[in-house]
């Protein structure tokens, strides 16, 4: 039975991957130090396969007998956070991804690397393929973010080469679905709680900038496919996982209204630094390595994420 080392694997994202790997007969250990991740995220899972262990990848990881891949996800990914946990988001990309290899290393296992769509930045190319350099302010609030994400890329790209390792990195755009954090600030969160207690959505600047959100089972499938495709195809490799279907914030906003049950309206809040004014991803290269494609619709996602989604938990 293989062995899949899942960091950030109470998260919200590392969560639903921990369901795919089990399903697929893995044997799983969490590493997490529930920063921002919640033990409940995997409190539906009855398999004696899974290990949770409390551990901040900022430290060395804990000695295994074998390890077959290392999924590293582990990260505070909420805007909200980039100021409050700046240097704890740094280091965890930094340090942590330093560790990530290593265990990686130490097993001759396969790395894959959770990084972002924020490595493009306030894109000046559009949509973003995995050719794009990126426009990212290094000194603006989300720069302890965005950086260390790059950071993390290039110490990945380093020990791929340095030490001839199969290591891959997944571009993540926006995704949503169950077990979000409802507090963490993210848009899709943001608006169904405000839906939910029928306040108004808090819109930041016209609405009109743009973002693609891709549902969370169709990012699993991507991951997935990208870290079980053969070395020859995948390894050292980078690409974009998320939706190409693009909408304002706006559009998103009466979606939203348009599927809960609600009399909440739309207001209006002055737009944040560097908030991006465009994002959609370019995704041909996922289509074709992996065959690979989104296929949840917004509304259909949409819908069951509001089935589950609790603004008080
Ligand atoms: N959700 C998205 O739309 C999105 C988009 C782009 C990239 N990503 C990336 O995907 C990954 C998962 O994001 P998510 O949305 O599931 O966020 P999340 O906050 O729900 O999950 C992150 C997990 O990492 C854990 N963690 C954070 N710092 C840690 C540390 N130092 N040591 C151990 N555990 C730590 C947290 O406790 C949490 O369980 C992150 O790397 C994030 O940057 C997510």
């Amino acid at each position: 039975m293989e062995h899949a080392v899942v960091t950030g694997g109470a998260g919200f994202l590392g969560s639903h991957l921990v369901d795919s790997l089990l399903e697929d007969r893995y044997r799983v250990t969490v590493l997490d130090n529930y920063g921002s991740g919640r033990p409940e995220n995997l409190s539906h899972v009855e398999s004696s396969q899974l290990t949770v262990q409390k551990h901040d990848v900022r430290d060395t990881f804990p000695e295994f007998d074998d390890v077959d891949i290392v999924y590293h996800m582990a990260s505070r990914a909420s805007p909200d956070d980039f100021a409050s946990h700046a240097v704890e988001i740094a280091m965890t990309n930094s340090l942590g991804t330093k560790h990530a290899l290593e265990c990686a290393r130490e097993h001759n296992a396969c790395a894959l690397i959770a990084s972002t769509s924020e490595v493009y930045g306030n894109p000046e190319e559009h949509p973003q393929s995995e050719t794009y350099n990126g426009n990212v302010n290094i000194r603006g609030p989300r720069a302890p973010y965005d950086e260390s994400k790059r950071f993390s890329e290039a110490l990945a790209v380093a020990y791929g080469q340095r030490y001839s390792m199969d290591i891959r990195t997944v571009r993540i755009f926006n995704t949503y679905g169950p077990r979000m954090d409802p507090h963490d600030g993210r848009v899709i969160p943001n608006f169904l709680s405000q839906a939910i207690r029928g306040d108004d959505l808090t819109i930041y600047g016209d609405g009109s900038q743009t973002r693609s959100f891709c549902y969370v089972t169709d990012l699993i499938k991507g991951i997935r496919g990208f870290a079980d495709a053969s070395t020859s195809v995948a390894s050292g490799e980078v690409i974009n996982i998320g939706n190409t279907h693009e909408i304002t914030i706006e559009q998103l906003a009466e979606t939203i209204l348009d599927n809960v049950d609600t009399d909440s309206d739309m207001t209006y809040q002055p737009l944040p630094e560097d908030d991006p004014e465009i994002r959609k991803p370019d995704i041909t290269k996922a289509k074709q390595m992996l065959s690979w494609r989104p296929k949840v619709s917004l509304v259909e996602g949409l819908k069951n994420t509001i089935d589950e989604f609790d603004p008080d938990q």
